[in-house]
C-alpha cells in the first residue's frame, strides 16, 4: 500500500461508497492490489462522512487483509465481500468473509493489542486494534462477528448531512 499523502491526513467530507470504490478500482488505490479477490457488492450509497482518508484507508486495508488471510487456500474466489450502507445516523462499510472464522474465545481477544494467531513474523496483532482506534477517533466504531462459517466486520462512521 502506498503511504498516504499529507492532504489525506486532514479530515474532510466525502461520499464513503464512492471513495471505497476508488480504493478498489483506481490503479494506485489502497485495495487495488487485491481487487481481483474482492466481491464489491454495493457501493452506490450516497451518504457522506467526515474522515481522514489516509487513516481510514489503512484501517480498511487491514480488515480486508485479515479477511483474505482467513481464505488462505481459496481467496481467489472473490469470497470477501465489501458493501457500504447507511441509516439516518451512520454509514457502514461491511467486510464479510466465509473463511476459517473464530471460536468465541478467540473472537473476544481479537482486537487486543499484540494478540495474534499468526506465525512469528507474519503479524503483529495490531491490525484490528488500530482499525478500531481509528473508527473510535472518528466518532464511530468497529464490530466483529465471527463463527465457524466466517467473519463479518462492520466499520461505522457518523453520517454527515449535506
Ligand atoms: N477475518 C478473520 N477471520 C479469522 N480470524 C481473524 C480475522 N480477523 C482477525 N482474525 C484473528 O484475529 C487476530 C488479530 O487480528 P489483527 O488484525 O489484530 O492482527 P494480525 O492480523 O494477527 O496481525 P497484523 O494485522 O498486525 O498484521 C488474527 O491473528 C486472527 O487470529
Ligand atoms: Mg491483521
Amino acid at each position: 500500500m502506498r503511504p498516504p499523502e499529507d492532504a489525506e491526513l486532514e479530515p474532510e467530507p466525502f461520499v464513503l461508497g464512492a471513495w471505497v470504490g476508488s480504493l478498489v478500482s483506481a490503479p494506485d488505490g489502497a485495495l487495488a492490489s487485491v481487487a481481483d479477490k474482492l466481491s464489491v457488492r454495493d457501493l452506490s450509497d450516497s451518504a457522506r462522512v467526515r474522515a481522514t482518508k489516509g487513516l481510514l484507508a489503512t484501517a480498511l486495508a487491514s480488515v480486508v487483509d485479515n479477511a483474505l488471510r482467513a481464505h488462505a487456500t481459496n481467496a481467489s474466489l472473490r469470497a470477501v465481500s465489501l458493501v457500504v450502507s447507511s441509516d439516518p445516523e451512520s454509514v457502514q462499510i461491511t467486510v464479510e468473509d466465509s473463511g476459517v472464522g473464530m471460536a468465541p474465545a478467540l473472537a473476544v481477544r481479537a482486537g487486543e493489542p499484540f494478540f495474534t494467531t499468526r506465525d512469528a513474523g507474519e503479524g503483529m496483532g495490531l491490525g484490528l486494534y488500530l482499525a478500531r482506534s481509528t473508527l473510535a477517533r472518528h466518532g464511530g466504531g468497529l464490530e466483529l462477528t465471527s463463527g465457524p462459517t466466517g467473519t463479518t466486520v462492520v466499520m461505522r462512521l457518523p453520517r454527515v448531512r449535506d
